[in-house]
């Protein structure tokens, strides 16, 4: 009876599993006490959190196998395959890690070996990160505003003051920290508040007065609508758009020559607004008006957008000139459509949201063979053939 449990111990340590175990807490203590510094003291300064030189990070399994600019910089069980044993080796003269000198020998082969055995890594929350291209991480890429729009269901109806689907879920988060809403607005209070949103002005008397006298349960609404429904609405709110999308009525710079054909474009997105143009549509026709519909002149006035830069006229530099002309178009258009700061991936893959360099240079070539014409007239085909007639 006595002998069981003594058995029983002895199949425990001898079972695939326990030696499994043992050989990852050898592993673990080699890479902590031989590798970890190694990488630490000799390669963090350029590829770690802060600096990522070649695009490479060493601070984690996922980054090295993923890699920098070139591609993998490791692959497990194989230092002969794996770019980081090549360039600690100075193997080549123009791939050598650390740049400044080579590392002494035994951390050559400590190196060598962890590579060799596959290298190990504990496993520790932020390390098991999935990285993915560029360097980012899927965590990174999950970020709330790249996912795809949806209709979540509506929080439960807390707090009594919650009238529609928005109100919910700010209630819900009052509730969350304990706060409570200001008083609801009276309402010449509502009137200013709406109207000056909605076209920038205060209400009028009459306004005032006609919301005073309707008594009906939906006169805020009727209200508001009203306000829509005004041309003022879309020239409110056409100055952000054409505020964002860097629109003016001059060339800037030092000659700052006036741009007397601009205007048809500001009078687009105003009546884009107004007409409750779909924005699916209004992103469209900015972008591509002369590809969707060159014969319709309320269409391709849309492309005014990309007539926005900076110009100068006399600029010697002509190809630098016209550099700049694409890198802001690019740029304006990450930053107007995406809400992202685009252009740091002009130089280097974005630091803090998942945009390639190689991805900028795609968008920046659809808009490279664009050409700024003065020479032709905005007008449908028959009207053309008229003015070409006189
Ligand atoms: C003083 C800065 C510096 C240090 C320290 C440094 N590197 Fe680098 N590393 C660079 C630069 C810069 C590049 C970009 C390529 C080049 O210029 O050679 C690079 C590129 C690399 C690449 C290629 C990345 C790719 O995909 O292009 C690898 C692999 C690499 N380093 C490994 C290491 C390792 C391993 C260490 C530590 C033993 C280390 N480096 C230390 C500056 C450094
Ligand atoms: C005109 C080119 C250019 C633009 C545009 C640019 N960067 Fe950089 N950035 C660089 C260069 C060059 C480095 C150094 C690269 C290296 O060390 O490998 C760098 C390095 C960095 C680093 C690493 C810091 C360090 O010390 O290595 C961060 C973070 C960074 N940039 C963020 C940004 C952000 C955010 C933007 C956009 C708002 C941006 N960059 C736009 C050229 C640019």
């Amino acid at each position: 009876m006595k002998k069981t449990p003594l058995l029983f111990a002895l199949c425990l340590a001898s079972s695939p599993l326990a030696a499994e175990e043992e050989a990852q807490r050898a592993a673990s203590i080699f890479f902590e006490k031989e590798v970890r510094p190694i990488l630490a003291n000799r390669c963090y300064e350029c590829h770690g959190e802060k600096k990522q030189k070649g695009g490479l990070r060493v601070d984690a399994l996922g980054y090295l196998k993923t890699g920098g600019d070139t591609g993998p910089a490791l692959v497990p069980g194989e230092p002969e395959q794996s770019p980081l044993i090549e360039a600690i080796r100075y193997q080549k003269e123009d791939f050598q890690m650390p740049p400044k000198q080579k590392l002494p020998d035994a951390e050559v082969a400590v190196l060598e070996k962890w590579v060799k055995l596959g290298a190990p890594w504990p496993v520790q929350a932020h390390e098991t990160a999935v990285v993915t291209e560029g360097g980012f991480t899927e965590e990174q890429r999950k970020f709330w505003c790249f996912q795809p729009l949806a209709n979540p269901a509506l929080p439960p109806l807390t707090g009594g003051w919650a009238h529609n689907g928005i109100d919910r879920f700010i209630a819900q988060k009052h509730a969350e920290l304990g706060l409570t809403p200001a008083p609801e607005a009276d309402t010449r209070e509502f009137a200013r508040r709406a109207t000056m949103d909605l076209h920038g002005l205060p209400p009028s008397r009459e306004q005032l007065e006609t919301l005073e006298r309707d008594r009906s349960p939906a006169r805020y609404e009727r209200f508001i609508d009203s306000l829509l429904a005004s041309p003022h609405y879309g020239e409110r709110w056409a100055q952000h758009w054409l505020d964002l999308a860097r629109y003016a009525e001059s060339d800037g710079y030092n000659a700052d020559e006036f741009r007397p054909a601009a205007w048809p474009y500001r009078d687009w997105v105003i009546k884009s607004l107004n007409e409750d143009k779909p924005y699916d549509q209004f992103v469209r026709e900015q972008l591509a008006g002369d590809e969707i519909s060159p014969e319709k002149p309320e269409v391709l006035v849309a492309t005014g957008y990309l007539r926005n830069p900076l110009y100068e006229w006399n600029q010697a530099d002509v190809r630098g000139q016209w550099d700049l002309i694409l890198t802001d178009i690019t740029d304006t258009t990450g930053e107007l459509f995406l809400g992202l700061s685009f252009g740091c991936a002009r130089c280097h893959n974005h630091k803090f949201d998942p945009i390639l360099q190689k991805d900028y240079f795609r968008l920046r070539a659809f808009f490279a063979p664009i050409q700024w014409r003065d020479d032709l007239t905005l007008g449908t085909p028959e009207e053309q053939a008229a003015t070409a007639r006189l």
